[in-house]
């Protein structure tokens, strides 16, 4: 299988076959030797500097049903909130004391913003913190919609596909949803010109290391600027609530691949890799992520956007965070760092 390895390094991909293959003959002693290799990699383009965003959780209304999401519509255990321009502003003041220089609107599919009151938050936040930049993580939105917040002055949008397969993806979601404008909906991004992310849960219900490979073939396809992936972790008042979680080993072994295809990419070591096991995010890094994404929204609200059970840093405040992971970074021998953190190309 170090063949294998050292192929993807080389090349940069692997065919569909070879990255099943890969992936189901995967081993302790494979993945030390895929994550000497990622984490070299990273350690090439970042350094030993870790980029950190400010999330902002701004609504945990839905009109969606996803059958794994804790947000999802239908599921009316969840107390709603929506906070306002101004509760969103002070996140920001609050996040950019904290050394925050990129803040990541994140909602879930909540119509109640519309176009308009979007762009006019963005252009707030863009003028008061002129030297951040400003990610957006709400959505399927037309073209004309993500057009409009690109010249309001978002920089970045994240919008992860899930999963690439079309009959995989039928199983996570109702009908009405639709992989083909969720694929539709990245390359508009792309051509609008801005820094995109996508990304998939793994080990969520049903996937299957064909599904995997699928996926790892479609990053490669659109290319991406950031790639967010993070174990699957069931809510227990979604259909999904009996499922079984998704693995923090193959998760970071994922981590490591995206690394060998992508050197440049940013890939954050994600909230829910921290949920599953307490060095999650330590060990999302070892495996070559290079982002770390605390939460900024305020502590009033925090518990109600679960997107999944035990969510942690939901009773912290957003400089506890700040400093628990900045010492967490340090103890690996990595450093939290000022910066936007923007991706940058390979000279
Ligand atoms: N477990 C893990 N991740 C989840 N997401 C949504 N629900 C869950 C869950 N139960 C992820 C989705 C979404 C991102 C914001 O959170 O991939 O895109
Ligand atoms: Fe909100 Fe899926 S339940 S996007």
């Amino acid at each position: 299988m170090r063949n294998l390895v050292d192929k993807l390094e080389l090349n940069r991909t692997l065919t569909k076959q070879e990255f099943i293959t890969l992936i189901d003959n995967r081993n302790e002693e494979l993945s030390e030797y895929l994550f000497e290799k990622s984490r070299k990699i990273a350690h090439k383009y970042f350094g030993n500097r870790i980029y950190t965003r400010g999330l902002i959780e701004f609504t945990n209304h839905c009109k969606n049903n996803c059958y794994y999401c804790g947000i999802r519509a239908e599921n009316n255990k969840v107390e709603r909130y929506r906070l306002t321009k101004e509760d969103i502003l002070e996140c920001c003041e609050t996040g950019y004391e904290l050394g925050f220089r990129t803040f990541v609107l994140q909602g879930g599919e909540d119509l109640y913003y519309s176009d308009d009151t979007i762009t006019d938050i963005i252009r707030e936040i863009k003028s008061r913190f002129a030297d951040c930049a400003l990610t957006l993580s709400i959505g399927e939105r037309s073209y004309e919609a993500y057009s409009m917040f690109f010249n309001a002055g978002v920089d970045r949008y994240l919008l992860r596909h899930e999963t690439a397969t079309e009959s995989h993806y039928r199983k996570l979601h109702p009908d009405k949803m639709s992989l083909t404008n969720r694929k539709q909906c990245l390359r508009n991004l792309k051509e609008i010109g801005y820094q995109v992310g996508t990304g998939f849960m793994v080990g969520s219900p049903f996937q299957t290391t064909e599904n995997i490979a699928e996926d790892l073939k479609f990053i490669e396809e659109l290319s991406p600027n950031m790639i967010g992936i993070g174990p699957f972790i069931p809510h227990c008042d979604t259909p999904f609530r009996n499922e079984s979680k998704g693995t923090l080993e193959l998760t970071t072994f994922l981590i490591a691949i995206l690394r060998l295809m992508i050197p440049n990419a940013l890939i954050p070591s994600t909230t829910a890799l921290g949920t599953i096991d307490a060095c999650g995010r330590e060990k999302g890094i070892l495996a070559g992520a290079n982002v770390v994404m605390p939460n900024l929204s305020p502590v009033s609200v925090r518990k109600k956007y679960a997107l999944y059970d035990s969510k942690i840093c939901t009773g912290e405040e957003a400089a506890e965070c700040r400093f628990c992971l900045q010492n967490r970074m340090k103890r690996i021998g990595y450093e939290l760092v000022i910066d936007r953190g923007d991706f940058k190309a390979i000279e």
